[in-house]
């Protein structure tokens, strides 16, 4: 058997390279050609823990990487993970999925073999049946279900997590008809994944469940975070306890309890929109969606708000972000909080300096000259009036009082609560924590 990837992003290349490291004969395809050439030569063009190593694997193994798409005529399940971004109205852009079923329908056209697509890009509801399967029928001239088998296959990996995610996934869900390629498939992941849950369902069920996934995570964070602003307003109270506690409770469970300066990243900001404007579209008023959002942008405001306080007008100060990647371990900041805040400094003609482990090159290719970018955590805390924790990358958990020692003013906000267990000799804010 001969397995296609179509797009080498988190979520392909870490596919990719677990199919292969396992031993499956396996060729990852992607436009980009430069991409291509790094993948090949066994470099990852983004961090994520394990990856390349699982991607030496696969290569040993053979894997074959391909910017020509036409590849897939040989191939007998062919996986699409394309991105599926926002439009400027928050809306999901089907564009890049549709071009690339354009091409996939003409590379299966004269093909003899029974294909099996499996979509495990994120799409609205009705876009298996309405726009994917007819671009795929017209283009290739043959029928879904006869010809070959078309399968949603949403996606739930984590990045930072996303080799495990991927060979150790909670649920495989397989969206569409019970014809003889469904039966294929779910074989194929029984014995890829023995002990993970199967659900099998109709294409729109399947393309829904990935958006109540999304959505309930978002609004978890929301939800904590809306607890936590009341809890900076209750001298001695930390959300860190409540969150523990309550996530005891295994009808809550304690993930996506951890408050902060909000989500973000390359799923939870975009689903959330999209799903918000396909609930209008069926004539849904998505009342709690719309505030589990409005919650997380005002979150942003919190932050600001204690800077303002504490250093006045904030034009030409001097403030230090520590962490500009969504979460650790990562070096992606599409739709990073950090990045947002940012944006909104230079707005007020802040002097902005930001360190991360991972993400100084992503962010400068954002910001350019327009900020200032420092290798070393104490370079970029000298001199400056505040700082600013946003990313929880362990490195910034050694601080102490003399890393702070060289600042002109000694004003911290710790969205994260890396520090709150320290004497620190600073103007200490934490987000979630009632200063005493
Ligand atoms: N990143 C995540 O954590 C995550 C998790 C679950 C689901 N998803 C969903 O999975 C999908 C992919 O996400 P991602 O973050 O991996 O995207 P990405 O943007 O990182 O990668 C997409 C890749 O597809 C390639 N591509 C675009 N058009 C192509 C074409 N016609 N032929 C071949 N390659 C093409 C791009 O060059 C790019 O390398 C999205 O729908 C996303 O919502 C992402």
């Amino acid at each position: 058997m001969k397995i296609a990837i179509i797009g080498l992003g988190f979520v392909g290349l870490s596919l990719t390279s677990v199919l292969a490291s396992k031993g499956f004969n396996v060729v990852g395809i992607d436009i980009d050609k430069e991409k291509c050439r790094s993948i090949s030569n066994g470099v990852s063009p983004f961090f994520e823990p394990d990856l390349e190593k699982t991607l030496k694997k696969g290569l040993k193994n053979k894997l074959q990487i391909e910017s020509d798409i036409s590849v897939v005529q040989n191939c007998d399940l062919i996986f699409v993970t394309v991105g599926t971004p926002q439009n400027k109205t928050g809306a999901i852009d089907l564009s890049i999925i549709k071009k690339a079923m354009n091409s996939l329908g003409k590379s299966i056209r004269k093909s003899k073999k029974q294909h099996t697509i499996l979509v495990k890009s994120t799409v609205v509801p009705g876009t298996m049946k309405d726009v994917i399967l007819p671009i795929l029928e017209n283009n290739s001239k043959k029928k879904a279900g006869k010809d070959f088998g078309l399968i949603s296959n949403p996606e739930f990996l984590q990045e930072s997590t996303a080799i495990r995610d991927t060979e150790f996934p909670h649920a495989v869900v397989l969206g569409g008809y019970k014809t003889k390629f469904m039966k294929n498939v779910e074989k194929f992941f029984t014995k890829l994944h023995p002990k993970t849950p199967i659900i099998i369902t109709n294409h729109q069920t399947a393309e829904m469940i990935k958006y109540a996934n999304n959505s309930f995570l978002a609004t978890k964070i929301s939800f904590i975070n809306q607890l936590s602003n009341i809890c900076q307003k209750i001298p001695g109270a930390n959300i860190d306890d409540i969150a523990k506690t309550i996530g005891l409770d295994p009808r809550i469970g304690k993930l996506f309890l951890n408050a902060g300066p909000g989500y973000g990243g390359s799923c939870l900001p975009k689903d959330m929109k999209a799903l918000i404007k396909f609930a209008k579209i069926t004539g849904v008023k998505p009342t709690l969606l719309n505030a589990v959002e409005d919650v997380n942008t005002k979150q942003l405001e919190e932050i600001i708000s204690i800077a303002k306080k504490k250093l006045g007008v904030l034009e030409s100060k001097k403030i230090t972000i520590l962490g500009t990647s969504f979460k650790p371990n990562t070096d992606d900041i599409r739709d990073s909080i950090a990045i947002e805040l940012i944006k909104k400094f230079l707005k007020m003609k802040v002097k902005v300096t930001v360190h991360d482990p991972r993400a100084i090159e992503n962010t400068r290719n954002i910001f350019k000259n327009k900020i200032n970018y420092s290798k070393s955590i104490s370079d970029a805390i000298v001199g400056s009036q505040c700082v600013i924790i946003m990313t929880q990358w362990e490195q910034y958990e050694k601080l102490t009082s003399k890393d702070f020692k060289q600042m002109k003013k000694k004003l911290i906000i710790d969205c994260r609560r890396m520090l709150a267990q320290k004497q620190l000799d600073t103007d200490y804010y934490a987000i979630g924590i009632g200063r005493e």
